[in-house]
């Protein structure tokens, strides 16, 4: 199994060009099941995630074609779907992504029935999908739960209507805009995702003649339309990758040059880390990201998890990292999902001083981190862990990184041209 060896030390510097979003490009692959026009994606990652995707579309009888080399960074997708495509998502493919789902909605809007593994938990949560059931439910969608696999049937098309999600889900709100753009007549929905992935979708969608107003607030109101057409579109800039190579800068103490990237995606999380120390100067093709004062430790402030446009749980393992040897000490927490302290155990063994109770975790700044075996338990932990190793005094190897391969494209070449020490060892 594939393992990251990093030697600690030297602040990085240099410039990271950022990807296109992982989690803009999967509901942007599924959204090609909504049309039997080609759908062409640019600034597609390469990512074992975005492989996994292909691969169910294609195994539902998708054309899929990819042009762009592995070295590069991004390339283009070209999907195609047509009317006799398998509308069942199997367990064995489901179970490697729970964003598969996100096949759900268009497969019955447009195919009128679907079979869709459940898809199980994973390591950070039992991850249910009873609002995405309920949000389509509300279209008019009849779901029964047969041999672990939700069964979908909308006989006569979905019927467009009101959904109230009462939680804030992503591939939730995800799952059922795309459904509604092919309902008959009008549907709002309420207290939805406004993650710039959701923007992403709806822009995609409007080019292929879908009418959606209020993306990126709380109130989405979709008026259905007969049919879809093809569309291009390039992928927003992944912002989670965008913050996680940030607070590289941070927590080693380097200048990075991030191009391909926009602040505006972060408004949070900039905030945030200019209060405890790190500094944003704007270029032409992106930003510099470094310590204000090189001489002094980045300062402990404390942070909660919570939907867009607060601080994103999918950026709290990495800041908790940053704040390992900050000065002070603060407290992160976790208000998303009910099992994401696992990096936590593994920061520990690297002489980390963190108390966790419940989803709070108390960290006590330490004066350094020494290097040590640490296991990857989940692709933000993962991150969380290379983030550590980076600033560590000797030698860390990171265990299982077949997480970090799901959402980070070439990551240690990203960090090698910053002058990390890091290789991929077998
Ligand atoms: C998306 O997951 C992201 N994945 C996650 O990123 C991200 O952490 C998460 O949103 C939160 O921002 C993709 O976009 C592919 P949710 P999603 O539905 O949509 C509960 C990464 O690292 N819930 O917004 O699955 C759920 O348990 C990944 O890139 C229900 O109860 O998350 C959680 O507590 C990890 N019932 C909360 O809502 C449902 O039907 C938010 O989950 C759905 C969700």
């Amino acid at each position: 199994m594939d393992k990251l060896k990093i030697i600690g030390g030297p602040g990085l510097k240099g410039k990271i060009q950022i990807s296109g979003a992982k989690n803009a490009a999967l509901p942007l692959m599924a959204a090609s099941l909504l049309s039997n026009e080609t759908i062409t994606l640019k600034n597609v990652p390469h990512l074992v995630d975005i492989t996994t995707m292909a691969n169910l579309l294609m195994h539902m009888g998708l054309e899929i074609s990819m042009n762009g080399t592995n070295q590069g960074i991004g390339h283009t997708l070209s999907l195609k779907s047509n009317d006799s495509i398998e509308t069942k998502a199997t367990y064995d493919l489901v179970r490697k992504m729970r964003a598969s789902v996100l096949v759900m909605g268009p497969l019955l809007a447009k195919h009128k029935e679907t079979y869709v593994s459940m898809p199980g938990g994973c390591a950070i949560g039992t991850r249910p999908i009873d609002l995405h059931l309920k949000g389509l439910e509300a279209l008019g969608a009849k779901v029964t739960l047969e041999e672990g696999y939700a069964h979908l049937i909308a006989e006569n098309g979905l019927v467009g209507g009101d959904y109230e999600f009462p939680v804030i889900s992503v591939t939730g709100t995800e799952n059922i805009m795309m459904a509604a753009c092919l309902a008959k007549g009008t549907t709002r929905l309420f207290n939805v995702a406004k993650e710039p992935e959701i923007v992403d979708l709806a822009n995609l969608l409007i080019k292929m003649g879908a009418k959606i107003e209020g993306a990126g607030t709380q109130t989405l109101t979709i008026h259905g339309v007969e049919s879809l057409s093809g569309a291009t579109h390039d992928i927003v800039p992944d912002r989670i990758e965008m913050g996680t190579y940030i607070m590289a800068a941070g927590i080693t103490n380097g200048e990075i040059e991030i191009t391909n990237g926009d602040l505006t995606l972060l408004p949070t999380v900039v905030d945030l880390l200019k209060k405890t120390g790190l500094e944003f100067i704007e270029k032409d093709k992106g930003f510099i990201v470094r310590r204000k004062d090189p001489k002094k430790p980045l300062k402990a402030i404390s942070v909660s998890t919570n939907p867009y446009p607060d601080f994103p749980t999918d950026l709290q393992a990495q800041y908790m990292a940053m704040m390992v040897t900050a000065e002070g000490d603060c407290t992160i927490t976790e208000n998303i999902f009910e099992n994401r302290f696992m990096h936590i155990a593994e920061l520990l063994r690297m002489g980390a001083n963190i108390h966790i109770d419940g989803s709070v975790a108390t960290v006590k700044g330490v004066k350094e981190l020494i290097g040590a075996d640490v296991m990857a338990t989940d692709l933000r932990a993962s991150a969380s862990l290379v983030l550590a190793g980076l600033a560590a005094k000797g030698e860390t190897i990171v265990h299982r990184i077949y997480h970090l391969d799901r959402g980070y494209e070439h990551i240690e070449t990203k960090l090698s041209e910053c002058g990390a020490l890091v290789e991929r060892t077998h």
